[in-house]
């Protein structure tokens, strides 16, 4: 089941020397004409390991649910999994060819915690962290700025076994695990982002149970909400004590939520999950408690599993924010039940009249400013990276080996302006990742969804050739405006 389809049918409940020009003042600093970034502006591109990394059992590496989430039967497309994908483990090296071929100077990659802790627990695997140190040392060598995320959805088997994301302890233990990498790598990475969206991994893993580890539950999904804002609070302070220089945020997936129509039911199920998916992680966050609105008041804490002091513990003053941005989510009231006792926000999601990209997402770059405006009515000042934004378009190479994929330059070039003109409008952006740098396993779609500016042949000892649109990038790259 697609991502979108799943959420129409049952979202009820509603190196610091490599950055000295990137200064608050440069990044909010207007730009020129349409289409023309601020000097300084960093153009990069995002992986995540489970998705790129491959050597799923090597070097001492544990099991995560991922791992394990792939061999349930009809799970995944095709029967798919990521036990090789890119095989960026072994081959980190050409992808680090590939992001200096097209002009890069940042590369978003992930760490896998079952590499660093195979149970979740206990001492580092020393094999584990010497990768992600030759990664780190060859991407500095190549001139380009690590950032890291420390959670993009591969928690350990045996954390998962202990209760996962709705026991509470496991955000003690993303904090020992966030200070074991903050220790090893602190003195060579500046930033750091702690989750990948939250909203998306909560609801999808506990709730609609799509992703891994496939659970169904309401409740779990609530208390596992709550666990990832303990756990960014406690990851944050452990990246801080393990190095006081850090620079730590967290990304977040956004999209503006449209009512299906204007009827007073749809605005009210828009503006109930607006909260829920654009603010329920980043505010509690920054704040220290939830959007209002969402949760009936007097059950609130009983539903998230809330104790006394979480308030404080929650909060981060994160350093710079990460948002990902790719489609609208057009919502309308329902009458289908949230499974949650006293919880009566209800939405679907409904069809728009936008063209579509290959995976079904609606095409639509004006939200990409919209939400960027609405977002940093919450971030203030705080610096803002694009971490990820990109579309599907599964083009295969031609007669000639060459990947013509105008359809994602088109795309490209559409969000492109939009973020530059919402730099211009004062929104303090200072970086863009484009999601992908290979085609990649691509969750529950597997390799049947391709995101990547490069084509991988996945029968073909993962052979990389760069597309159309790759190259169209590195030239947007290069001069730091769209061509
Ligand atoms: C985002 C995920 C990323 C990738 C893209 C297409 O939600 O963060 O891993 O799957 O979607």
């Amino acid at each position: 089941m697609e991502r979108r389809d799943l959420l129409r049918s049952g979202l009820a409940l509603a190196g610091a020397s490599l950055l000295p020009q990137l200064t608050r003042s440069a990044a909010a600093s207007a730009a020129r004409e349409p289409g023309q970034f601020p000097p300084g502006f960093l153009w990069g591109a995002a992986t995540a390991a489970y998705q790129v990394e491959g050597a799923y059992n090597e070097d001492g590496k544990g099991e995560s649910v991922w791992d394990r989430f792939v061999l349930a039967p009809g799970k995944i497309k095709n029967g798919d999994t990521g036990n090789v994908a890119c095989d960026s483990y072994h081959r980190y090296g050409d992808d680090i060819a590939l992001l200096r071929t097209l002009n890069l100077k940042s590369y978003r990659f992930s760490i896998a915690w079952t590499r660093i802790q195979p149970s979740g627990t206990g001492p580092a695997n020393a094999r584990g962290l010497d990768y992600y140190d030759r990664l780190t040392d060859a991407l500095l060598e190549a001139g380009i700025r690590p950032l890291p995320t420390l959670y993009h959805w591969d928690l350990p088997q045996e954390l998962e076994d202990r209760g996962g994301w709705p026991n509470r302890d496991t955000a003690a233990r993303f904090a020992d695990y966030a200070s074991i990498m903050g220790r090893r790598l602190g003195d060579r990475i500046e930033h750091w982002a702690l989750f990948n969206e939250s909203k998306a991994f909560t609801q999808l893993s506990y709730w609609f149970g799509v992703f891994a580890p496939g659970r169904k539950d309401a409740l779990a999904f609530l208390k596992a909400t709550h666990t990832v804002n303990l756990a960014h609070g406690l990851g944050f302070r452990a990246l801080k004590t393990a190095n006081s220089k850090l620079q730590v945020g967290s990304v977040y997936d956004v999209s503006p939520h449209i009512p299906a129509s204007d009827s007073a039911a749809d605005r009210a199920a828009a503006e109930a999950m607006d909260k829920l998916s654009n603010l329920w992680f980043v505010v509690p966050v920054l704040t220290g408690s939830y959007p209002e609105g969402v949760l009936p008041a007097a059950s609130q804490a009983a539903l998230l599993g809330m104790q006394s002091g979480d308030e404080q513990t929650m909060r981060a003053d994160l350093d710079f924010v990460g948002l990902n941005y790719y489609s609208l989510t057009r919502v309308a009231a329902s009458t289908q039940n949230s499974g949650v006792p006293g919880l009566d926000v209800t939405a679907d999601w409904a069809v728009g009249p936008d063209e579509k990209t290959d995976f079904g997402w609606d095409i639509y770059p004006q939200g990409f400013y919209d939400i960027l405006k609405r977002m940093q009515q919450v971030t203030g000042k705080r610096p803002i990276e694009i971490t990820e934004n990109g579309a599907a378009y599964n083009n295969k190479p031609d007669a000639t080996g060459q990947i013509h994929d105008a359809k994602r330059i088109a795309y490209l070039r559409a969000h492109l302006l939009s973020l530059s003109r919402a730099i211009a409008d004062g929104v303090p952006v200072r970086a863009y990742h484009c999601w992908s740098l290979l085609d990649n396993f691509e969750w529950a779609q597997g390799y049947s969804q391709r995101f990547g500016l490069t084509y991988v042949d996945f029968d073909n000892h993962q052979r990389r050739t760069i597309k159309e649109s790759g190259y169209w990038y590195a030239k947007v790259a290069a001069a730091n405006r769209v061509v």
